[in-house]
This record gives C-alpha cells, sequence and structure tokens, in this order.
C-alpha cells in the first residue's frame, strides 16, 4: 500500500508555482494576485480561508481578503463582486462557501466575472469543463487528478465510483475522470447518499473518490482488494485529546480500508493540502491569461 502524500504534492506543486512567479518578477511581468471574500466565522471557513492567503504569501503573490459579517447582505456583496471584477490588479477571486441562507449563492457565483473565476464555479466555466474546453477547473477535482498524476497511477479504462454529488467535488470529478484524458478515460458511476446498495457499486470500482462528508462512510466491506481511495472528507468530529478539541475525519474508515489498498490517501494531509495548491496555479494562469 502507498500513501499519497498530498501535503509533499502540494509543496512540489507550490515551489513550481513559486519559481514561475520569481520569474515573471524578473521579467517585469504582472505579480498574480488573489482576492477571497469570506462571510461570517464558520471555523471551517475561516481556516480554510486564512490558508489560502497564507499560501499566497508563501509563492509570492498578492493576495486581499475580504471579511463580512453574517448579517451582509446580498446587494453589498453583489457590489464587491462587481468592484473585483473591475479591477485590474485583482487576477482572480473566490468567494468562499457556504454563504449564510438569505444569500443566493446561485446569483452571487454568476456575478463572478468568469474569467476571474478561479474556483471554476461559475456555469461557463463548469459548461466548458464539460465540453472540454479551456476552462478553470474547480480545485478539489484538479488537486486529485494531479496527485494520481505524479504517482503515475494508471486510469484508463478502470471503473472509478464517484460517492458524492456536490457542484464542488463529486460533480466535476465524476465528469473529469470520463474525459479521455490522463488522469481520466475511466468508466464512471456517480452514487450518491441516496444510492441503494452503496457496496455493490464500490466493491465494483478500481478507484473510488469519497465526497459525501458522512465520517467513515466507506468501510473495509465495500472497497476491493488492490482498489486506489481517495478520501475527500474532511469532517470535524469531537475530539477531547485535541487542543482544538476536534479532529477531521474522512469518508473513509481509513485503518481498516489501507490494508486492502494499492494506493489511499490520508485525512489530513491527502486531498486538502492540494485544493489550496490548484486555487494558486489557477490563479497563475489566470495572471497569465492562460485560460481565456
Ligand atoms: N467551500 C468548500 N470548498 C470550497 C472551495 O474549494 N472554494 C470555495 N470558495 N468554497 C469552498
Amino acid at each position: 500500500m502507498t500513501l499519497l502524500d498530498g501535503k509533499k504534492t502540494s509543496e512540489t506543486i507550490q515551489q513550481e508555482i513559486a519559481a514561475d512567479v520569481a520569474e515573471i518578477k524578473a521579467n517585469g511581468g504582472k505579480v498574480p494576485h488573489l482576492a477571497a471574500i469570506l462571510v461570517g466565522n464558520d471555523g471551517g471557513s475561516v481556516t480554510y480561508v486564512t490558508n489560502k492567503v497564507l499560501a499566497c504569501e508563501r509563492v509570492g503573490f498578492g493576495s486581499t481578503l475580504i471579511r463580512y459579517e453574517d448579517d451582509v447582505t446580498e446587494d453589498e456583496l453583489l457590489a464587491k463582486i462587481e468592484e473585483l471584477n473591475n479591477d485590474d490588479e485583482i487576477d482572480g477571486f473566490i468567494v468562499q462557501l457556504p454563504l449564510p441562507k438569505h444569500i443566493n449563492t446561485d446569483k452571487v457565483l454568476e456575478a463572478v466575472d468568469p474569467k476571474k473565476d478561479v474556483d471554476g464555479f461559475h456555469p461557463t466555466n463548469v459548461g466548458r469543463m464539460v465540453a472540454g474546453l479551456s476552462a478553470y477547473l474547480p480545485a478539489t477535482p484538479a488537486g486529485i487528478l494531479q496527485l494520481l498524476a505524479r504517482y503515475e497511477i494508471e486510469t484508463k479504462g478502470k471503473h472509478c465510483v464517484v460517492v458524492g454529488r456536490s457542484n464542488i467535488v463529486g460533480s466535476p470529478m465524476s465528469i473529469l475522470m470520463s474525459k479521455p484524458n490522463y488522469p481520466g478515460n475511466c468508466t464512471v458511476t456517480l452514487c450518491h447518499r441516496n444510492t441503494v446498495n452503496l457496496a455493490y457499486h464500490t466493491l465494483q470500482a478500481d478507484i473510488i473518490i469519497a465526497a459525501v462528508g458522512i465520517p467513515g462512510l466507506i468501510t473495509a466491506e465495500m472497497v476491493k482488494e488492490g482498489a486506489v481511495v481517495i478520501d475527500v472528507g474532511t469532517t470535524r468530529v469531537a475530539d477531547e485529546t485535541r487542543k482544538a478539541g476536534y479532529r477531521l475525519r474522512g469518508d473513509v474508515d481509513f485503518d481498516n480500508v489501507a490494508p486492502k489498498c494499492s494506493f489511499i490517501t490520508p485525512v489530513p494531509g491527502g486531498v486538502g493540502p492540494l485544493t489550496i495548491a490548484m486555487l494558486l496555479k489557477n490563479t497563475l494562469r489566470a495572471a497569465k491569461r492562460e485560460v481565456y
């Protein structure tokens, strides 16, 4: 069994990006600049956005963090998005999700200029991805593709079972794994929380990508010997022995599943760190006008 070290892979990608930025600076080019909008004080979201901003500093990007209280109005958010769309200093920006219930998330995401949509959430980028056109790919699925590629995992003709159908991970992941590229070229089954007899499907899988947010859902009996298992789950579960009072648990029962696998990602230190690396990569592509 080989542990897929997302932390190390993320560091390698960030070093590659930092080298690119150094070259841009040496040539007097525009230094990439990422902005992030964060609404409210949800612990997970604050941590994610803080890490994104710190990562920008590490690779030499400019960064701007814009924070609002939970009671920000939709109009205020839309006005800020319009401002960022028109700000030439900002190459790309993200609106951290989830947003409070009184805000229409679809409307907010659609207001982002697709050319600056480095999260790849705008319907234009989703559509371009589905059509196989140049697009910003959402960071977590893109990070999983990087992990498969950099560990040279064979995917052609394999059966990939994606568990979870979110717009952020499961749905785009299933599309990307079906495309005739490497990594991809798989036969894909998309399962979700209403799938009947999930184990029947996961047992057929050469590659399982679990992204439902149900800790420990994928148990050893549900996994074929030699499977590749990618765990996207990062649910906070109470743990009094930790200083923070919680620990992160994946969707996979790691201790019992790992011995059956050819490759598996840990939680934490698997897919998570790659999401940030790929967001930076998208921002670099935005600054270089590589996508549009
Ligand atoms: N919430 C969970 N994952 C993500 C992500 O990749 N981007 C944004 N903006 N919000 C998220």
